[in-house]
C-alpha cells in the first residue's frame, strides 16, 4: 500500500490536500470531536456558533472566538503544516483546501489556502459585512468563556463578528466551487485530519474518488476505504506526512 501511495505522490501532476482540525491537533489546537478537550466538550456550539447566538449575546460569542483566536496566535505550525507547505514545491500543481479557521497553514508557508469554513483572521461587521482590520494581535489571554464586547464597525458602527461560517450559514460559494473543481481534476487527494462528518465540505474527497483520483486518508482513526484507489494511512499527520515526503522525494 505505501509503495502505491509513494508512487502516486511522485507521479502526481495535480495534488489536492484537504485538511481538517486533526492537522492542527499537534499544534495544541483541540479538534471538535476530541472527547476530553474538544471545543464541543467545553461549549455547546449551538449556543455559540450561530448568528442567533451572536445577536442574542455578542459579548459571550465574541469572547469565545477571541479565546480561540488567541490560542491560535500562541500556537505554532507543526511538522504536518510544514510538510504540506513543502509539498507545493515537489509537485507541478497543489491545491490546499481546509475546513480549519486557523492560519497555521499560512504561517507554515502555504499560499492560496482555500478556507471552506472561513477564518478567525477575517472578522467583519455583523450588520454591513465590511471587513474589520483592527483586531488586536496579542491580548492578555482571555480565559475560556470570558465575555468580551465585540469591536464596532469602522463604517457603520455595527458589532464586529468572527469571519467563520456558523451553523445555519452557507459556505463561501466561490471557495466551495474552487474546491469541487480541483477535486474533479486532481489525480491524488490527501485527506488529513478530518472526520468527514460535515457536508458539503466532506464531498471533496468523494468527488475526487468519483473522478478516478487516488485518495489517501491520514488519521490516527483508520478510515474505511470506499474504493479500489482509496487508502487509509493510520497515524498522526505530524509523523506520517514527513515520512511520506521522505519516502517519495529523498529515498
Ligand atoms: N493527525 C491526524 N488526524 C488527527 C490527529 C492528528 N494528530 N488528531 C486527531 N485527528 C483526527 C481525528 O481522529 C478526527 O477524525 O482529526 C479528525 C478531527 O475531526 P473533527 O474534530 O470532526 O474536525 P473536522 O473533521 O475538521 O470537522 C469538520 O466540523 O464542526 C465543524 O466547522 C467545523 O470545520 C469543522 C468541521
Amino acid at each position: 500500500m505505501l509503495a502505491a501511495i509513494v508512487q502516486a505522490l511522485r507521479d502526481s501532476r495535480h495534488l489536492l490536500v484537504f485538511t481538517g482540525a486533526g492537522v492542527s491537533a499537534e499544534s495544541g489546537i483541540p479538534t471538535f470531536r476530541d472527547a476530553l478537550t474538544g471545543l464541543w466538550a467545553r461549549f455547546d456550539p449551538a449556543r455559540l456558533a450561530t448568528p442567533e447566538a451572536f445577536a442574542a449575546d455578542p459579548d459571550l460569542v465574541w469572547g469565545w472566538y477571541e479565546w480561540r483566536r488567541q490560542r491560535v496566535l500562541r500556537a505554532m505550525p507543526n511538522p504536518a503544516h510544514r510538510a504540506i507547505a513543502e509539498l507545493a514545491g515537489r509537485v507541478p500543481r497543489l491545491t490546499l483546501v481546509t475546513q480549519n479557521v486557523d492560519d497555521l497553514h499560512e504561517r507554515a508557508g502555504s499560499a492560496e489556502v482555500i478556507h471552506l469554513h472561513g477564518s478567525l483572521q477575517a472578522p467583519r461587521c455583523f450588520d454591513c459585512a465590511a471587513p474589520y482590520s483592527g483586531l488586536a494581535r496579542e491580548l492578555d489571554e482571555p480565559e475560556e468563556g470570558r465575555r468580551l464586547p465585540p469591536p464596532r464597525c469602522e463604517r457603520c458602527g455595527g458589532p464586529v463578528r468572527p469571519g467563520v461560517v456558523w451553523f445555519g450559514e452557507s459556505m463561501p460559494e466561490a471557495a466551495l466551487q474552487q474546491a469541487f473543481a480541483a477535486a474533479a481534476e486532481c489525480d491524488l487527494l490527501l485527506s488529513i485530519g478530518t472526520s468527514g462528518l460535515v457536508y458539503p465540505a466532506a464531498q471533496v474527497p468523494q468527488i475526487a474518488a468519483r473522478h478516478g483520483a487516488c485518495v489517501v486518508h491520514i488519521n490516527p482513526q483508520p478510515v474505511a476505504p470506499g474504493g479500489p484507489r482509496e487508502y487509509s494511512l493510520p497515524g498522526a499527520a505530524g509523523v506520517v506526512l514527513p515520512q511520506l515526503l521522505q519516502a517519495a522525494f529523498t529515498d
